[in-house]
């Protein structure tokens, strides 16, 4: 009896203070959600205001720049004669502003693209960057005016963007028209592949066009775009070298490397985010046993405890020791994998970057302990903020909030001014340079928001393209659809969905994590982005088991009805 009574009065106390310590989070989060979301507007109108309909905001002379032409240009060659700018950030701010809620806003800036943007222009452009943030903004957009939540006024919408994006996608297309299907990296909107054009290119530039065009292909019915992007994907998967590592930038026509050295930042990064990501959105198993492949060659000859550095792709030896801003999407990238303790280390040494510089600096020298001499900039970027979202999102750890609010903060201090956010030109000095970028609205913003509020992703399964822009995971686009993805027992899975409300996010693209009824802690129950269908590793088919955090393999249902690894080794 007594020993009963003990139990109820710990239990009882137990939940007393950790409802306490639940609701000092929540306040938390509504207080940091709303400080996010003043920074979104602030951009966001501050654009509107001195910018729009051209593409980015100059924050500091309150003006404007027709930048969709120069990303990518680093010595700004070739530059459009007449180019008037295609209201890039808006195109970005669609669905951060969907999921912030702003129906009437999303509305109002989809009809004003509906009946104005036209890609009939003289400019030549980064296929990459146009990629990335104009046509996967059109069609994430599309997608989310086309959902079931009915966000627009009934019959105000006929497609128009996908219209758009069909069109851009089309003027993509001759790019890839050289002798070995690697797109050359820049085209004329209007004109197609420039006369003289440049034939190099970068490994994302050929290897992360898959989402995008896939999903495009997926919604007109034109296979060609799908076809285009996969075809330059095989082609760059062959050109690795016997250790399973690619170089960082080649030659479109000859199909041979320029520079042999590579790592998971610049040139390369979203690479290996697209294999992976492919294979959720797309469910080929061919996409996973390239990722797979390409992980373990990373892991193997970049790692270096927590820091990556750089190797040649033909002998693996360490080329380059260096740290780069880019370089820190890569533990979001792997808590989709299920590599938590990685993820959670690496990104502990990124925060502790940030802290030591007050914002992120593009290149660390990690031999020198020093920044690189000319690339101490800060231009807003989103990687850090990513990376924590995605591990709150996996661990429920608050310390991750935490972390979100150093850099909401940094962000505010230091980059903030009256006419939007500028960028650090030096994070020595602080010293402002006169640029918004709009991947500070589409993923900066977006990423901190989501950290602090996730309620658009409850219920819902998405992944985020490597701009931030969300694309619905459907059983529909799934070749031969992997069973580990859809619950075989839904009865099963709303239990537990009610039972906590967690996100779709975190119970099937990220790790589900299960709450210990005792002890309260959090534990990561399948760390891989496939669950276990049932959180006692019980198993009814292969297919129930997914993917082994650690080891990155599929794993079998064994005969006494368990997953686990044995079957294959
Ligand atoms: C760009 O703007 C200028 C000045 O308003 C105008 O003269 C020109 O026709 C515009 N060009 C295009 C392609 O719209
Ligand atoms: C939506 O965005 C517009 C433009 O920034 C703003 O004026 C309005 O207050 C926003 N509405 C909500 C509900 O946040
Ligand atoms: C198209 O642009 C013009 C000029 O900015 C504007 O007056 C018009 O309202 C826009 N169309 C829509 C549907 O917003
Ligand atoms: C292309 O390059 C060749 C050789 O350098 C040159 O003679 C020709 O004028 C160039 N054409 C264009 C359109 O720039
Ligand atoms: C992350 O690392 C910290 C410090 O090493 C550790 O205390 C924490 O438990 C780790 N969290 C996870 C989810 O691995
Ligand atoms: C699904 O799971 C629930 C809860 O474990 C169980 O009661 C039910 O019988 C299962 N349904 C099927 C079709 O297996």
């Amino acid at each position: 009896m007594a020993f009963h009574l003990l139990v109820l009065l710990y239990l009882t106390f137990f939940n007393l203070s950790m409802s306490q310590l639940d609701s000092h989070w929540a306040a938390k989060r509504r207080h940091m959600k709303e400080k996010v979301r003043q920074m979104f507007y602030h951009a966001y109108e501050n654009y509107l205001t001195h910018a729009f309909p051209h593409d980015e905001l100059k924050p500091l002379t309150k003006s404007f720049t027709d930048s969709l032409s120069q990303l990518g240009n680093l010595k700004l060659e070739h530059l459009p004669q007449d180019y008037n700018g295609s209201a890039l950030t808006l195109i970005e701010s669609l669905s951060s502003l969907v999921i912030m809620g702003n129906n009437t806003e999303f509305e109002r800036g989809v009809l004003w693209l509906s009946e104005n943007l036209t890609f009939d222009v003289d400019a030549r452009i980064n296929l990459f960057e146009c990629n990335i943030r104009v046509l996967g903004g059109l069609i994430s957009a599309h997608i989310l005016a086309t959902d079931s939540a009915n966000r627009l006024v009934q019959g105000s919408y006929k497609n128009q963007l996908l219209t758009l994006a069909e069109d851009l996608g089309r003027r993509f297309l001759p790019s890839f028209d050289t002798p070995t299907g690697l797109p050359y990296a820049w085209i004329n909107l209007k004109h197609g592949v420039m006369e003289n054009e440049t034939t190099e290119t970068s490994t994302s530039g050929c290897g992360s066009l898959i989402l995008e065009m896939g999903a495009l292909s997926r919604l007109t019915g034109d296979p060609r775009y799908e076809a285009a992007a996969l075809r330059s994907l095989r082609k760059l998967w062959s050109m690795r070298s016997s250790l399973n590592l690619l170089g960082t930038t080649l030659d479109v026509i000859t199909g041979e490397w320029i520079e042999y050295s590579s790592g998971i930042g610049a040139g390369v990064d979203s690479f290996y985010e697209y294999l992976f990501k492919a294979f959720v959105l797309f469910g080929k198993e061919d996409y996973w046993r390239m990722f797979h492949s390409a992980y373990l060659a990373v892991q193997k000859y970049f790692r270096h405890g927590p820091w990556y550095h750089e190797a040649d792709m033909r002998t693996g030896k360490a080329t380059y020791w260096q740290l780069t801003s880019l370089q820190a999407f890569w533990p979001g990238l792997q808590v989709l994998v299920g590599d938590i303790p990685a993820a959670n280390s690496s990104h502990r040494e990124f925060v502790h970057v940030w802290e030591k510089f007050g914002v992120q600096p593009e290149r660390y020298l990690l031999d020198h302990q020093m920044l690189h001499p000319t690339e101490k900039y800060y231009p807003l970027r989103p990687e850090l903020a990513e990376s924590t979202f995605y591990l709150y999102q996996a661990t429920k750890d608050p310390w991750y909030m935490e972390v979100g609010e150093l850099i909401v903060n940094s962000l505010n201090l230091y980059t903030k001014v009256e006419g939007g956010f500028a960028s650090i030109r030096d994070v020595t000095t602080m010293q402002m340079e006169d640029h918004q970028h709009s991947f500070f609205l589409a993923e900066t913003c977006k990423y901190l928001y989501l950290l602090f509020d996730d309620s658009f992703l409850v219920d819902r399964n998405y992944i985020f393209t490597t701009e931030g822009h969300p694309l619905p995971v459907l059983s529909s686009w799934h070749e031969r659809l992997p069973e580990t993805y859809i619950p075989t027992n839904w009865t099963f899975f709303k239990v537990q969905t009610q039972r906590r409300k967690a996100s779709a996010m975190s119970l099937q693209v990220c790790p589900a994590t299960t709450l210990n009824p005792i002890h309260g802690d959090q534990q990561v129950e399948s760390a891989c982005h496939v669950p276990d269908a049932r959180s006692d590793h019980r198993c009814f088919s292969h297919d129930d088991c997914g993917v082994d955090a650690i080891s990155c393999r599929h794993r079998s249902c064994s005969i006494a009805g368990y997953c686990g690894l044995w079957l294959y080794i």
